[in-house]
């Protein structure tokens, strides 16, 4: 005969599960950071189409915001006036629906990855300025549009200003001036109401362009355009940015009342020192000099590289009221555009997943984070 057990304990005994599973520490870092902010990847090619398996496995586990490396850019997705190339950023955003993770498109308008046609004509003039504003609106207005309602926000304009706060001497500034930016944000709200819209731009700690930005945001909002957060992409190295720095800007486009997001986070562990012009001279001492750790990184180095990723992620938790993503720019270290930049075929270690796919300690370390931070308030 079944025993039957009584409503009670079958209730006293739910509870107890659910307090434990409360209670049960994080192992990642998604869900070490759950209730501060987004932990987030960038997707390549490899794991939008499902090939990097390994890759793919770290990316369901670790995190729950993803964003296009490469497909979404208007050279990719855009290729021509009248063709458009969805495939994969199809992909990629079907990859996110079934795995709950939010999606970020990357980017709408960069003067990088742009098609030719986009800003000149055939005859290698620039566009007229009605002829790019009708371009952009096209462009806009068809990819934001085939995503809306699955896409939360959109980079919708990508480093269009200088260190110095100037701004950068773009075709689209060329044609349009610094109008180009109002019209993007523009557009792109048109195209879905309800999408997130961000700036985004690397060298965020720079005064010039942390006070120029600052000053966007305040002229967007006069003209009653939607920005919700600036992009802080954060490539980071050992010796860069001076943190203070960095922080004086999230604190100052905090207090221009938009969100923070950390857009494309990695960290070089190699010597920056090297890089300069003894690259053009490509040769073999040079090459080893600036390609230092080629088979692995040495102990020391590690640890180097790990105290500045703790100091980094300790920034971004101390201010996770304003932050609400932090992506890092690829899976593991294999993936990473450093490897490439600014040399080419170089080895280096900015992520935490290494190239075996395994979590370095900073992951570990980041969880515990989170728990000290939680354990404070
Ligand atoms: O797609 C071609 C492929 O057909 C060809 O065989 C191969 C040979 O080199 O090149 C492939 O294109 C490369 C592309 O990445 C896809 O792998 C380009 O050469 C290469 O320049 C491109 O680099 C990307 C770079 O943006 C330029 O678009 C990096 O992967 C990507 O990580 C990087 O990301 C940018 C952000 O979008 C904006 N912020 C800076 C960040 C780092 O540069």
């Amino acid at each position: 005969m079944k025993s039957r057990i009584p409503l009670s304990i079958a209730i006293a005994a739910a509870t107890l599960v659910t307090a434990c599973a409360q209670q049960r520490p994080a192992t990642t870092m998604k869900e070490a950071a759950r209730d501060r902010f987004l932990i987030g990847t960038a997707l390549n090619e490899g794991q939008i189409w499902g090939r990097d398996t390994a890759g793919v496995r770290v990316v369901r586990e670790n995190f729950n915001a993803i964003v296009a490396e490469n497909c979404m850019k208007s050279e990719a997705i855009h290729p021509e006036r009248d063709r458009y190339s969805f495939d994969s950023a199809d992909r990629l955003v079907e990859f996110g629906q079934e795995n709950g993770l939010t999606v970020t498109g990357h980017t709408l308008i960069w003067h990088s990855q742009l098609p030719r046609w986009f800003v000149y004509n055939d005859d290698g003039s620039l566009r007229s300025a009605d002829e790019l504003k009708a371009i952009m609106k096209e462009h806009i207005t068809a990819v934001v549009g085939r995503y809306k309602g699955r896409i939360k926000g959109w980079d919708v304009v990508n480093e269009a200003i200088m260190e110095d706060g100037s701004y950068r001497r773009s075709p689209f500034y060329e044609i349009l001036g610094e109008e180009f930016i109002p019209l993007a944000f523009q557009y792109a709200h048109e195209a879905d109401p309800d999408a997130e819209l961000y700036y985004n731009d690397y060298n965020m700690w720079f005064e010039g362009k942390r006070n120029a930005v600052v000053k966007l945001i305040g002229e967007l909002r006069e003209r009653g355009l939607r920005i919700d957060a600036v992009g802080m992409q954060s490539h980071m190295g050992m010796s860069h940015p001076d943190f203070a720095e960095y922080e004086k800007s999230i604190e100052a486009f905090a207090a221009a009342g938009v969100k923070v997001m950390v857009t494309e986070f990695d960290m070089s562990a190699l010597p920056t020192a090297y890089v300069g012009a003894d690259i053009a001279a490509g040769n073999a001492e040079a090459s080893q000099a600036l390609n230092p750790y080629a088979d692995s990184l040495p102990a020391e180095a590690y640890e180097a590289w790990h105290k500045r990723m703790e100091q980094a992620l300790s920034i971004m938790l101390r201010h996770s009221d304003d932050i609400t993503r932090v992506t890092f720019w690829g899976v593991s270290d294999g993936d990473s555009w450093l490897n490439n930049f600014p040399v080419r075929g170089r080895t280096d270690y900015a992520l935490p997943f290494g190239r075996d796919h395994r979590a370095k300690p900073i992951v570990a370390r980041f969880i515990e984070m989170c728990a000290e931070k939680q354990n404070n308030e």
